[in-house]
């Protein structure tokens, strides 16, 4: 059999073993509408509010202050939608103020609202993928409502200044949501060390099954909720719980903190830089987008000068190593990414970087498969590019090797 390299963390990720283990007696003997009074009920009861709590360690809040959702593009939309709602309605004129770089649950959300009366104000990044938090000071008017910064953006790794943004924020009084969707299991989470109100998780980015998160909302937030129904998770989230997936994303989540304690990171950040390092030593015309800032372990983002991102990323499938080009969810567009060109990157440069994200369980093995791949996929493709030929035949003749 084709050996088979996945490094599309960011993507998603697979169940682990043990997430399957606690999950499996709630889709059968264990089953139960965790409302109903009796036995069955109070028993699914019982696992929510476990999976709540640990979910809340890992956070450092409240187990009242998480919401169980449907995912990261609930959490975002919840976050945005509940607190420019709050009050029942929107109010034309309010305020947000979020990025260039978000993912596109905040992004479209965030367009969404704009076309409905809200101001947006999307700041933009440095060429290294970072905003200003001094921007952010400057970007307050009288009727900002909400501040949405992401904390790991998904495609480069690259870690927001959360903390000072959550500074600025309690000092003008506004509310403060992150999607920490790309953090979680990757760096240590803490609500009141980042001075947030509202915090996005997803379970199946930290190996907890698809369709399934949290939304952190500290004590006290008002937010309208999305959903209208039963009176589930405190009012903010109508429509039974997903016991199985709740219980899953719960261990998960007690699965992350263990791998942080253990070092998972440091360990996976030694992988992605050799992996940055073989590659660009044998690859020219190459380098990392975002790569002078603070990343999290997992993530890198490359460019290839004359390759087209999706050519390479097929022609490595075909070799057994999955990666992406730009974010998985616009697979099938076109569209250079967003949030390469915020930083500043040509369209031909967008169109022609790839991710790798390694997963926890990464090994040398896997890094050297890579690493026999990817540079002699990109000659491969080079050899197809006029541009490239063009170029290279010049340097050649230059050169005097025809002589
Ligand atoms: C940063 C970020 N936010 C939100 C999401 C959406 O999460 P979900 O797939 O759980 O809806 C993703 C998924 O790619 C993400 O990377």
């Amino acid at each position: 059999m084709m050996q088979r390299v996945y490094m599309d963390a960011n993507a998603t990720t697979p169940l682990l073993p043990e997430v399957m283990a606690a999950m499996r007696p709630w889709f059968d003997d264990n089953f139960g509408n965790a409302s109903s009074i009796h036995f069955h009920g109070q028993r699914a009861r019982a696992a929510v509010d476990h999976a709540r709590e640990t979910v809340a360690t890992l956070l450092g809040c409240r187990p009242a202050e998480i919401v169980f959702t449907s995912g990261g593009t609930e959490g975002d939309n919840l976050a945005l939608f509940g607190i420019l709602q709050s009050g029942g309605m929107l109010q034309p004129g309010d305020h947000l103020i979020t990025t260039a770089v978000e993912h596109h649950a905040v992004l479209h959300a965030a367009e969404h609202l704009r076309d409905r009366g809200i101001l947006v104000t999307f700041l933009p990044v440095s060429s290294a993928g970072v905003i200003d938090p001094e921007d952010v000071r400057r970007a307050l008017r009288p009727q900002t409502k909400l501040i949405s910064v992401m904390m790991a953006n998904n495609e480069t790794g690259v870690l927001q200044p959360v903390a000072e943004i959550g500074r600025i924020a309690r000092e003008a009084d506004v509310y403060y949501h992150t999607d920490a969707v790309q953090t979680a299991g990757k760096l240590p989470l803490d609500v009141k060390a980042i001075g947030c109100d509202l915090l996005t998780l997803s379970g199946h980015k930290m190996h907890a099954p698809q369709g399934t998160g949290a939304l952190y909302v500290r004590r006290g937030t008002p937010l309208e909720p999305l959903f209208f129904g039963g009176l589930h998770e405190r009012h903010r989230r109508a429509g039974t719980e997903n016991v199985p997936g709740i219980v899953g994303f719960g261990k998960a989540a007690e699965v992350a903190m263990a791998g942080l304690d253990a070092g998972i990171p440091s360990r996976t950040a030694a992988l992605r830089d050799r992996l940055e390092m073989l590659i660009l030593q044998s690859v020219d015309e190459a380098g990392v987008n975002g790569g002078e800032v603070p990343r999290v372990a997992n993530t890198t983002n490359l460019w290839f000068d004359h390759v087209e991102a999706e050519a390479l990323v097929i022609a490595l499938d075909l070799k057994g190593l999955a990666i992406s080009g730009g974010s998985a969810c616009q697979s099938g567009a076109t569209e250079p990414s967003h949030v390469l060109l915020a930083m500043g990157l040509s369209e031909e440069r967008a169109r022609a970087s790839v991710r790798f994200s390694l997963m926890k369980t990464a090994t040398e093995e896997d890094v050297d498969f890579a690493v026999a791949l990817v540079p002699q996929a990109v000659a491969r493709l080079r050899e197809l590019s006029p541009v490239y030929a063009k170029k290279t035949a010049v340097t050649v003749s230059g050169g005097g090797l025809h002589d």
